[in-house]
């Protein structure tokens, strides 16, 4: 008699929660989890997590031979696009946070995909009906595709604050591409909702014939033990070779323009010719002992996180801020807090939210203890309120993303996430080159009635306009502590990548939990719209019941963000990659 996983996994929490000192949340249902009860090793050098173990070792092997941080993450990024091709890659864009621990200095690079000079605000409303969008354009095909920008990115990262060339940083992603890899738990998994999304558009299979040959096993399922060839090894020779232009000019470039028009798309040479990453400077705070570094606009994530973790720390008993009736024991009244917190800064995420080079974001207001002391007065710590309440404005799966984050024995750290949107992004994938294209224009306010994939609704401030980088949810975070980093985390799971970096936040500077414990504990999740408190299966039915006490139309959910988070501690450095998408960090 076989055991049933929701009873496994419990067990599983139960036990990894313990062997790591910290206080246990018990666990009634599914999903993901274990490969093994073994404490996860303390390195003394450098610890990369993935959210796949052959990225993260791609990364420790430049570190090895004797590269930077920058140098590591721009491996594991390449190695990414290799091994992760749902999630990320040379199609689509990201953020990369850096924290120098010798310059004291952080930097963000924004290398997020931006529209096509030809885009239109309302590129994506029916023009026979203005209160429906274009079926599904955004969505999947050639206009849904945003100018991809995650080579130059990385090659910008490289030249300005690594110390390798291009050839080194790309080798284990081409040995990946020669070798093939195993296909892992993950990749039979999206491959099975993608096919289904195939099944439901029976003219995909023609539309989208290259994804399904190159990508999805002809349709077939994946045997046990099947290697994946990934088709980019071309691609990435030309990279290695010519940089940045062997992928934005010439053949590729070409190739590219040629398949994304005839998917219906507008992009051209020119759009491709013209990327050009940008360096920020992060959003920063204090948190008791730390620097909080984390991503500005075009991402909401930061203000988002911010604007939580003040909210909510003005309900917290002061001083030191340790409830022991906590987020820690997950008790109903902290979690209600957080909720609360949640709701109020998805409100103004969907009112003022958006790339700040176009829209007037105002960051500061946000942030500043007026607009947070506002906030602070429409919650009540015993009861959710209406939905109205939040915000003016009505507003609506871990595929398309991924997340890793690096730290090293002298402090310095980077966050990366980096993304194509959905799952296979728009579906739209190069023939020649096999070059994967990203789904981004869907993070715009596609629609100003409708929600995007993720259930969001946004404003004008989001608004499509050529050249303009599309809202984000991602939220690379480094906590830097004198002068060194101390923990550097990020998430990917689109609204749920907000919610999800808070909390395991929280678990590692409040809490005082290690990496692995922090990412294993169960979440909650509440991004306003839709109007609903989600509680990942691993609480138990007791904390549900005690949370619609207070208000919240409690719903249970099997998706949840999948966070790589690490830290550097007075024994070492420990890194965890999320169970949830079988991801293992790597160190030595
Ligand atoms: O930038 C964003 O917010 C989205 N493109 C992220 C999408 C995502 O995380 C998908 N799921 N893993």
């Amino acid at each position: 008699m076989s055991i049933p996983m929701r009873f496994i996994i419990p067990l599983f929490v139960v036990l990894l929660v313990w062997m790591e000192g910290a206080p246990c949340a018990s666990a009634d249902g599914d999903p993901p989890l274990p490969t093994s009860v073994a404490a996860p090793p303390v390195y003394q050098h450098a610890v990369v997590a993935a959210d796949h173990p052959l990225a993260s070792q791609a990364g420790v092997e430049i570190l090895q031979q004797g590269g930077n941080v920058v140098d590591a993450a721009v491996a594991t990024a390449f190695a990414l696009a290799v091994v992760r091709p749902a999630s990320c890659g040379l199609g689509g864009g990201g953020f990369m946070l850096i924290w120098d621990a010798r310059k004291k200095k952080a930097v963000a690079i924004d290398y997020r995909e931006q529209a096509p000079l030809q885009a239109t605000e309302n590129m994506f409303v029916d023009p026979s009906d203005r209160t429906r969008a274009r079926e599904e354009a955004s969505r999947y095909g050639g206009l849904a595709i945003a100018v991809p920008a995650h080579v130059a990115g990385l090659c910008l990262a490289l030249r300005e604050f690594g110390t390798l060339e291009l050839p080194a940083v790309i080798a284990p992603a081409l040995r990946l591409c020669r070798e093939g890899f195993v296909v892992d738990p993950h990749d039979r998994e999206v491959q099975r909702e993608i096919l289904d999304e195939f099944r439901q558009h029976p003219e995909f299979q023609r539309r989208f014939a290259t994804l399904h040959r190159l990508y999805l096993n002809g349709g077939k399922p994946w045997p046990p033990e099947a290697k994946f060839q990934s088709p980019l090894r071309e691609v990435l020779e030309k990279v290695t070779a010519e940089g940045a232009s062997g992928f934005y000019q010439g053949p590729v470039a070409q190739a590219l323009v040629t398949e994304i028009q005839r998917q219906g798309g507008r992009m051209t040479l020119e759009d491709l010719a013209a990327v050009r990453p940008k360096l920020r400077e992060p959003l920063s705070d204090s948190l008791e002992e730390w620097q909080l570094l984390t991503m500005p606009p075009p991402s909401s994530g930061g203000v988002a996180l911010l604007q939580t973790l003040r909210l909510y720390a003005a309900f917290e008993p002061g001083p030191g801020r340790r409830d022991p009736r906590g987020l820690l024991l997950n008790s109903p009244g902290s979690l209600h807090l957080l909720a609360e917190s949640f709701q109020h800064a998805f409100a103004d995420r969907a009112e003022f939210l958006g790339d700040a080079d176009f829209a007037d974001v105002p960051v500061k207001r946000l942030l500043g203890a007026p607009h947070l002391a506002a906030m602070a007065s429409r919650i009540d710590r015993t009861q959710a309120q209406p939905q109205e309440t939040y915000g003016r404005f009505r507003t609506p799966d871990d595929g398309g993303t991924s997340h890793f984050s690096i730290i090293d024995a002298a402090g310095n750290a980077v966050a990366c996430t980096e993304t194509i949107n959905t799952a296979f992004g728009s579906l739209v994938v190069e023939p020649q080159f096999g070059v994967l294209l990203n789904n981004e224009m869907d993070d715009f306010t596609a629609h100003p009635d409708l929600p995007n994939a993720f259930g969001l609704r946004q404003s004008a401030a989001n608004a499509i306009a050529p050249l303009k980088r599309p809202l984000s949810s991602m939220t690379p975070t480094i906590l830097v502590r004198d002068g060194q980093a101390q923990f550097a985390l990020g998430a990917s799971g689109g609204p749920r990548i907000i919610t999800a970096t808070t909390q395991v936040l929280l678990h590692l500077t409040r809490d005082r939990m290690t990496p692995a414990a922090a990412v294993s504990a169960p979440r909650i999740h509440h991004q306003w719209f839709p109007h609903r408190l989600e509680l990942e299966r691993g609480f138990d039915q007791e904390l549900a019941r005690d949370l619609s006490v207070f208000g919240h139309i409690v719903r249970w959910a099997d998706d949840s963000a999948v966070v790589q988070a690490v830290s550097r501690g007075p024994d070492g450095l420990r890194g965890a990659s999320d169970r949830r998408k079988h991801g293992r960090a790597a160190g030595y």
